[in-house]
């Protein structure tokens, strides 16, 4: 059996596999390790041309191989902050409004996948098999095929599918569905996600799909499948308990003096619809005066990608709602609403999960959200919070015992949470074993299991396919 060969924008640290980042860097670790190979892909960092040029480096952990290489500054901006988080991002999360294309950035994308998969020909066997991950990274099978490579390649996309109507938006889009069926296998998050790939190949690239999911375009053939991203939620469960009565904990349970909490965590991203839920817990506490002074909403927002306009200005719009919320609801001894724009340490979160009473995951849009699982699988089953979930996260497919809602209907949204923090405990119990059960049969294993055996399963593809 080959060896396998990860390829994604970013590369986890050696020891951010051995358990302190988040599952999934420990679930593809766990691949490597057994099937030996390379993690490659961007080091994170900016660095001059002859430094990016004279990469990749090599950390070498038992079997495994970590290769990375720096960006230019030029490439940087033009394939990452540019054409993948400009405008890949945006609209692929229904967010045309927001999208900025320029030929320039969308040439330097494709530059940069070509430069990328140059790099990684050299580390790489002739039986290896290759899964690459995510939307920078769109372009990186046909670059390889290019330059005469026939290994089987597979990619995941992490992040939502959008109908053809929206992807027609991307001016360059039929290069990149003619990229992604350079392809052996594409994996998505959901069922709605492959059907609108699937919409776009027959409707827009006069393309056939067959009932088993096999798709001819563009003179090759590929498969597709839907893989549901998922946690270890056993795991979860005893990290959460066993920091329970830490100091951090401690304090927050000090801190509250008995009132109620609603806790959210989400990368600063418009994308994750932090403003309506602001906005939502403002209603609650103007329609349901009695959980005034009551209740307090912890936001744990983590900066991200700050040098992208839309991104600062979300920043400053929710800055402006906590405030406002704030000074219209918050006491001398109160604050309603507790807004972190920092990064949180991810086991310490899962405490902060396990203490509270709701989880509230309200993306306008979301591949599938592993905080609403890792809420879930945080709970203590004897007195489980609620999740509260916006039906436009891929993960409300699976977690049906959620409370779901719609993240623009913010009556909905303030109603959803009154329920939650007055349902009673049987209720709590059974929503919360039904979604643990759910999470315990697609756990993480099994997506990344699935994916790599229909991967080795595709017929031996050849790079004069491209
Ligand atoms: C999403 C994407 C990932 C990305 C992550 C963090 O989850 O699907 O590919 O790594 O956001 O974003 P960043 O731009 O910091 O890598």
């Amino acid at each position: 059996m080959g060896r396998l060969v990860v390829v994604s924008n970013r590369v986890a640290t050696p020891t951010e596999t051995k358990g302190s980042a988040g599952g999934l860097a420990v679930a593809v670790f766990g691949a490597l390790k057994d099937m030996g190979g390379v993690w490659f892909g961007w080091s994170g960092d900016v660095v001059s041309e002859t430094v990016a040029n004279a990469g990749p480096t090599l950390e070498v952990d038992g079997a495994v191989t970590f290769a990375t290489v720096g960006l230019p500054k030029r490439d940087y901006d033009q394939y990452y902050r540019g054409f993948s988080n400009a405008m890949l991002w945006p609209v692929f999360h229904y967010r045309n409004d927001l999208a900025v294309y320029e030929r320039d950035e969308y040439a330097g994308y494709r530059r940069v996948n070509a430069w990328l998969a140059h790099k990684l020909i050299k580390l790489l066997e002739p039986d290896d098999i290759v899964w690459v991950h995510d939307y920078h990274l769109i372009p990186f099978a046909e670059a390889l095929r290019q330059e005469g490579i026939g290994n089987r390649i597979g990619f995941f996309l992490h992040i939502p599918f959008p109908s053809p109507q929206v992807l027609l938006n991307v001016p360059p889009h039929e290069e990149l569905a003619k990229s992604l069926c350079c392809y052996d296998l594409l994996g998505f998050q959901t069922e709605t996600d492959r059907t609108a790939f699937h919409d776009y190949i027959v409707r827009c690239a006069h393309g056939a799909v067959e009932p088993a999911g096999q798709v001819r375009a563009f003179g090759r053939t590929l498969r597709t499948g839907v893989y549901r991203i998922g946690v270890f939620p056993d795991e979860i469960a005893a990290q959460a308990e066993r920091y329970e009565s830490r100091q951090h904990v401690l304090e927050l349970k000090e801190s509250l003096e008995g009132r109620k909490l609603i806790m959210s965590v989400d990368r600063l991203d418009y994308s994750k619809g932090l403003v309506e839920r602001f906005r939502a817990f403002e209603q609650l506490l103007e329609k349901a005066p009695e959980w005034r002074g009551n209740v307090t909403l912890v936001q744990i927002a983590p900066p991200t990608r700050s040098d992208v306009d839309t991104y600062q200005q979300i920043r400053q719009n929710l800055e402006y709602e906590a405030g406002r919320i704030n000074g219209r609801y918050s006491g001398l001894d109160y604050t309603a609403i507790r807004y972190l724009n920092q990064r949180y340490d991810r086991l310490k979160l899962m405490s902060l999960f396990r203490e509270s009473q709701v989880g509230f995951v309200t993306p306008l849009r979301d591949g599938m959200n592993l905080v609403a699982k890792e809420y879930v699988a945080a709970q203590n089953p004897d007195d489980p919070g609620v999740l509260v979930l916006s039906c436009f996260a891929g993960a409300a497919d699976e977690l049906t015992a959620a409370l779901l809602v719609n993240p623009h209907d913010l009556t909905g949204m303030s109603e959803a949470l009154q329920r939650a923090l007055s349902m009673p405990l049987a209720e709590r119990k059974r929503r919360h074993e039904a979604n643990m059960a759910v999470l315990r049969k697609n756990n993480l294993g099994v997506w990344r299991d699935a994916f790599l055996a229909d991967l080795r399963g595709t017929p031996s593809p050849s790079a004069a396919d491209a």
